[in-house]
């Protein structure tokens, strides 16, 4: 997947501009950078969520697997089940543990030969079936804050995507749940592609293959702050080495 002169805007306001950005394939991408400087905005033009959210405009393309997700004639909701999104507040929908993950299959109209051993596998992929296999026809919300984090985790795997979305996903988790979604997302990299946003760096540094660093640069006619690409590289390069002043600072805390 690759993000190609992207652009986005909220009405007139462009919040990013210019993005140029390759997503290895079974690779964790981490997204860093300060706060307002466009990493959800951009995260969401990945999967065509920003379609979701009024006023918003992608210019550019986001090419995945050799098509231009936003290409005439693309299915939006085909692109978000290809590319699967987890939100930083676990989301749960009002349903049951079984529901939620059996919700997607059933609406997209995936074949399914057994809906029971469908549901255990993304459990077990996300590493909560054993926590939740006696309990699986009660509500989702009597579950964890991380619990409910790795059931979202499992309800986006089991549509079969090939690309993970994840928007600061352990922000609302303690550290013990936050290191079991960061194991899970090194085992899950051996079948899926993931990007993650976080403003965490001890966890970009953790788990990304690759860091792309974001700032926000003042227009100088209008003054408004608009997010681009600072650098982007292998993960321990952009920790240890950054080319940037810029990425330097930010990553040494002297810049938020
Ligand atoms: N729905 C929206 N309508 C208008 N402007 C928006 C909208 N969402 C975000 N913005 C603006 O776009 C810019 C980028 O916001 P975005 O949420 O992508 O930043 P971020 O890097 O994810 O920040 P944070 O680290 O705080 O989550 C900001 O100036 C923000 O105010
Ligand atoms: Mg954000």
């Amino acid at each position: 997947m690759s993000a190609q002169d992207v652009d986005i805007y909220y009405g007139e306001f462009r919040a990013v501009t210019g993005v140029d950005l390759d997503f290895g394939k079974n690779e964790i991408t981490a997204l860093i950078g300060p706060s307002g400087c466009g990493k959800s905005t951009l995260l969401r033009s990945l999967n065509r969520m920003n379609d979701l959210v009024e006023g918003a405009r992608v210019e550019g393309k986001v090419m995945f697997l050799d098509q231009d997700i936003y290409a005439k004639g693309v299915d939006p909701i085909e692109v978000r089940r290809r590319i699967g999104m987890v939100f930083q507040k676990p989301n749960p929908f009002p349903k049951s543990i079984y529901d939620n993950i059996a919700y997607g299959p059933r609406v997209t109209g995936m074949k399914v030969d057994s809906m029971d051993d469908l549901v255990e596998e993304a459990l077990t992929r996300a590493a909560l079936w054993g926590e939740v296999k006696d309990k699986l026809k009660q509500s989702a919300f009597g579950l964890s804050g991380g619990q409910q984090q790795r059931l979202c985790i499992a309800r986006t795997i089991a549509v079969e995507p090939d690309v993970i979305l994840m928007d600061e996903p352990c922000s609302a988790l303690d550290p013990i749940a936050t290191m079991r979604i960061e194991d899970l997302m090194r085992e899950l990299r051996d079948d899926y592609t993931i990007v993650i946003v976080t403003h965490n760096m001890q966890q970009a540094a953790r788990v990304a293959d690759r860091t792309a660093f974001f700032t926000a640069l003042a227009d100088e006619t209008s003054g408004d702050r608009t997010g681009v690409l600072v650098e982007y590289g292998q993960t321990s390069q952009i920790f240890e080495n950054p080319r940037d002043q810029r990425t330097e600072d930010y990553i040494s805390g002297r810049f938020g």
